[in-house]
């Protein structure tokens, strides 16, 4: 089936090859995935422009207990499930315009008979073996977990002692790999980018002996899987699925006549860094493939300083950003705010003034004042008049810098902007500097030369910012009267064969946004670290009265109540070793009334109630010092 002698004799042919994570599907996207899409957007079509072969990957992983789980709280079958939610994918990265060759789905019916494929592969080649380990499991959580997840040798969720329980598993034998690994990373300085996690990697293999990886579940315990083609009593681990999806796209969904494998890059995120490096690496190593040119983690994006989570509310949705500021802005703003690899903080007043400073005065007025003076001065036409001066060897030096391939193949995306940003500037410059209106009076023969500078300058301009900002390269394109022509290699320099162009008016490229001043407000409040009265409107609190109480078997600590708080919420509170059961009921508490739902010994809370805590330790709950209905809001 894997033939790498036939792929490598192929090279030749070699197209270039880029993938995204498949992302799961049973999250709702964010700006974080979008990141990730983006960047390998802006490559792919970078690579289209030099003329370049692309195969632009992404898709969805969709097997495993969380798909299984949501699919049952919704009482739907997890393909059903899978179906309904790969829609939010797909329809985000339309909006966002991203312009990949393929969508894979690890519950395509392909995708699977491959994956089984390889399995059976490396088991008969003695890479794969059974073997019993100890799993440690937490009884009251019925959950189990590796080494790594225990905190303290316990449970990570409830804190509880785990134990070890004997279980037959498959593993793939990925610890003989380990010097290999690292000698593949050693020699090949771009295959783990950026540096600092190569080093991380690196760091990693040389002072810890790598295990043999777990790659089976029991069918019993996860039965959303792919069966394991030798033991169906066994479905596979999902990360051993996942990865895989990168080879079997391969197979049934890209181009046949262009060789593809091994691919250029793996744009992912430093969360899965290791899945990546490690994992995928050694199987492709068993498996006697080329491995993957590069593997770049990019950074994490925060939001206000937090991490972004459901439970915090602070989710960036991309839909909304689109549809306030546009997809370019959008697009732009992610690229240009902070250098690829590192860290990056979200907020609307960053995007803002990139908007009003970068976008509307540098870029868009450029061509605004452009359009408008070649309207004037030469009746909307401009004639190519090919001559150097100052201004166009400092473009053309900016054109090489620019379209340096070694540039974009290390993802330096905000360095590339920057530049894009020089030309800009220089050409704004000049305008300032040859006065078009004066010269029309004084030496009005210089005009069209002038103006065929400033014309050639933003078609360049236009060009490079293409696989950043799609829409308003057309904008462009279309205004300097280009749209007969396509966006080719051939244009991708100062001189081309041209003849005369018709320019066209078009509307403001980037209106500027006035920076709301609630926005500016937020920036103080967080540096005082205070928050507003809208944070604390979020949470609402009501006066609840404790119908029921009962100690949660096993626990010293959990007590289950009932309480009325307009309705019956069931509540678990960590109260029971300074309150019995019996003193609660008949009570009015303050109960946390809109807290997400949680599981505590796997009893689900629905709300929480409020206790203060000193600093030995003593609880005394929350009573109210005269009678008011239970129900009441309290602010
Ligand atoms: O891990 N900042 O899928 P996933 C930047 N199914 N990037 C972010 C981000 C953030 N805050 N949040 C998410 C999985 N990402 C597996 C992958 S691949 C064979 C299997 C991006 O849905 C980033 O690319 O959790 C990260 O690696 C990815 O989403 C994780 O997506
Ligand atoms: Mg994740």
């Amino acid at each position: 089936m894997i033939n790498s002698q036939q792929i490598l004799e192929k090279d030749s042919l070699k197209g270039f090859y880029i993938t995204t994570p498949i992302y799961y599907v049973n999250d709702i996207p964010h700006i974080g995935h979008a990141y990730t899409t983006v960047a390998a957007d802006i490559l792919a079509r970078y690579k289209r422009l030099k003329g370049r072969k692309v195969f632009f990957l992404t898709g969805t992983d969709e097997h495993g207990q969380k798909v299984e789980q949501a699919a049952k709280k919704h009482g739907r079958h997890p393909k059903e499930h899978a179906d309904l939610m790969v829609n939010n994918f797909k329809n985000l990265w339309k909006r966002l315009n991203i312009s990949n060759d393929a969508f894979i789905r690890t519950t395509d019916e392909e995708h699977k008979r491959i994956v089984q494929e390889i399995i059976q592969l490396l088991y008969d080649k003695g890479e794969i073996v059974k073997r019993k380990y100890c799993g440690m499991y937490c009884t009251p959580c019925e959950r189990f977990w590796t080494e790594k997840d225990l905190i303290d040798g316990k449970c990570p969720d409830c804190g509880r002692e785990v134990e070890c329980i004997e279980e037959e598993n498959y593993f793939f034998l990925m610890s003989k790999y380990q010097n290999s690994l690292i000698e593949h990373i050693e020699n090949n300085p771009l295959y783990i980018l950026p540096e600092t996690r190569k080093n991380e990697v690196l760091g990693f293999l040389k002072t810890r002996p790598l295990g043999d990886l777990c790659i089976s579940r029991p069918k019993h315990r996860l039965e959303w899987g792919i069966p394991l083609p030798f033991d169906t009593n066994y479905t596979t681990y999902v990360w051993f699925d996942a990865l895989v999806n990168y080879y079997s796209a391969l197979k049934y969904l890209s181009p046949k006549d262009t060789n593809w494998w091994p691919p250029d890059h793996h744009l992912i995120g430093k969360d899965i860094l290791t899945t990546h490096a490690v994992y995928w690496s050694t199987m492709l190593m068993a498996l006697e493939l080329p491995l993957p040119q590069n593997i770049f983690a990019h950074g994490w994006w925060t939001v206000k300083g937090a991490k972004m989570s459901k439970s915090f509310g602070n989710v960036v949705n991309p839909e909304e950003v689109v549809q306030k500021y546009g997809v370019d802005v959008f697009r732009y703003f992610l690229f240009r705010e902070v250098s690829f690899g590192l860290d990056g903080d979200f907020s609307e007043e960053a995007l803002l003034r990139r908007l009003n400073n970068d976008l509307a005065n540098d870029l868009g007025n450029l061509v605004n004042r452009f359009l408008v003076m070649c309207d004037k001065y030469t009746a909307g036409i401009i004639k190519p008049i090919w001559r150097d001066d100052n201004f166009t060897l400092k473009i053309k030096e900016l054109i090489d810098e620019i379209d340096n391939e070694s540039l974009w193949d290390e993802f330096k995306l905000n360095l590339i902007l920057e530049k894009i940003w020089e030309i800009i500037s220089h050409t704004n410059n000049y305008i300032a500097k040859k006065e078009p209106w004066k010269l029309a009076k004084e030496n009005p023969v210089e005009v069209p030369y002038v103006l065929f500078n400033v014309w050639n300058a933003i078609r360049l301009i236009s060009l490079f910012i293409y696989p950043f900002m799609p829409e308003t390269f057309s904008k462009i394109w279309t205004a300097l009267g280009l749209n007969s022509k396509s966006a080719d290699l051939s244009m991708l320099k100062w001189q081309i064969e041209i003849e005369d162009v018709n320019t066209e008016k078009i509307e403001q490229l980037f209106p500027r946004v006035e920076i709301p001043t609630k926005i500016k407000e937020n920036k103080e409040e967080k540096v005082d670290e205070l928050i507003g009265i809208e944070d604390f409107m979020k949470i609402k609190l009501k006066v609840g009265k404790v119908i029921e109480a009962e100690r949660i078997k096993g626990s010293k600590k959990l007590i289950k109540i009932k309480v009325d708080v307009g309705e019956l919420r069931q509540i678990v509170a960590g109260i029971g070793e300074q309150y019995s059961p019996e003193e609660l009921v008949g009570r009015k508490i303050v109960v946390l009334y809109n807290l997400k739902p949680a599981k505590l010994m796997g009893v689900e809370s629905q709300g929480m109630l409020l206790a203060a805590t000193d600093e030995n330790g003593k609880i005394s709950v929350l009573t109210l010092d005269r009678e008011v209905n239970t129900g009441a809001g309290i602010k």
